[in-house]
């Protein structure tokens, strides 16, 4: 892909220098929720990055609250400019599940956000990234980091959309590890399997026509499970952003103590203490460890360097059968199905190498934000 499918953005080197960086243009479709915010966070920082809009789908928390915690994070990122449009507000199918338990009451843990004030779009999503990739045909990056509904529904009314994007990049699935929802299923295609089984078919179907289509990449939780934030990534991104204190999460605090949130003098790191804080919880009551995988986020980072993870191309299916499997995403490692590669499947992450690029992309951001937001 040469820069003619890119804009061009001037980025100051090291040593002080403008040089150029080809700019990958990117939509994000989210369900805003504390790693999604991450991963805005990221392509709102990242030089390589030239966010085209953030669409909406209920997942972690209702539409409604994914909405606004969307519009609130691009605005303390100071992208008010984005645009976000809402899109679906349940699965094709199923009864909706939310994840309170996992991302906060409102999808931000404890962190706690101005009301945006730039308006929602008009637009609804799955129309959105149909427009915009019919309007700049082969140049987009979509990365879905929520349930698939949104995009089963543009691609229902825009079959052409596999071609028409520069790739779909996933967080989604777990193919040779358990799962965090069910014993087999992840929660992105455990939300809408249904949604999933259109998605992947859509694509499969244009890759056997046109070898020249992309399969998707899926980054799924044998290597976004790798991709660990500590409270150590948090004292590193205060420092980086030249933030006073270092943070204020507190790992040591007692059963019943009050809470503490943040006060961090900066408020890109204040927000990342408080929703990450939520995050580190959950993680230590359930996966035995004070820190957190931050699936979408490596999601984005990938998409915008595919160097980042190592992959192998194989026949994916999920499961909606409504039984034990229900949402599972089934990988023909052996090549049993005889059936050609319809995913490019993530096995290896360079998830040091991700995490200093998060703490560096955004600690610059949040210094060059300091003065600004409050
Ligand atoms: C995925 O589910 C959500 O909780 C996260 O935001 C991520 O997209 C991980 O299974
Ligand atoms: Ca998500």
């Amino acid at each position: 892909m040469g820069p003619a499918a890119h804009g061009l953005a001037p980025a100051a080197s090291s040593i002080g220098l403008v040089s150029t960086v080809a700019r990958t243009p990117l939509i994000l479709d989210v369900d805003t929720g504390i790693d999604d915010s991450l991963a805005i966070l990221y392509a709102c920082a990242s030089p390589d990055a030239e966010l085209v809009a953030v669409t909406c789908l209920s997942g972690n928390v209702a539409a409604a609250d994914v909405q606004r915690n969307t519009r609130a994070v691009l605005e303390l990122a100071g992208r008010a400019d984005v645009e976000v449009a809402l899109g679906r507000e349940q699965p094709l199918l199923r009864p909706l599940d939310l994840a309170p338990d996992t991302h906060g009451p409102h999808g931000i843990g404890h962190a706690v956000l101005p009301e945006p004030a730039a308006p929602l779009s008009q637009r609804f999503a799955p129309a959105l990234v149909a427009e915009e990739a019919r309007r700049r045909p082969g140049e987009i990056t979509l990365v879905t980091l929520g349930p698939l509904t949104n995009l089963a529904i543009a691609v229902l009314a825009e079959p052409a959309l596999p071609k028409l994007l520069r790739r779909w990049v996933l967080m989604g699935g777990s193919y040779r590890v358990p799962g965090n929802t069910t014993p087999t299923t992840e929660w992105n295609i455990h939300c809408d399997p249904e949604a999933a089984r259109i998605c992947l078919a859509a694509w499969a179907a244009a890759v056997e026509q046109d070898a020249t289509i992309p399969r998707p990449l899926a980054l799924g939780l044998d290597v976004t499970e790798t991709a660990r934030m500590l409270p150590d990534h948090v004292v590193a991104l205060a420092r980086r952003a030249g933030s006073t204190p270092d943070d204020t999460l507190d790992p040591g605090r007692e059963p019943g103590a009050p809470e503490r949130r943040s006060v961090a003098s900066n408020p890109i790191v204040r927000y990342v203490a408080d929703a990450l804080r939520f995050y580190m919880e959950f993680h230590a009551a359930y996966d035995g460890f004070y820190g957190a995988f931050v699936h979408d986020p490596l999601a984005t980072a990938a998409a915008l360097d595919p160097s980042l993870v190592r992959t192998r191309a194989l026949a994916v299916d999920v499961d909606a059968s409504g039984g034990v499997a229900d949402g599972q995403t089934i990988a023909d490692w052996r090549g049993l199905w005889h059936r050609p590669p319809n995913v490019d499947v993530a096995v290896e992450a360079d998830a040091a190498e991700f995490l200093r690029r998060w703490v560096e992309r955004v600690g610059g951001l949040a210094a060059a934000r300091s003065d600004v937001a409050r």
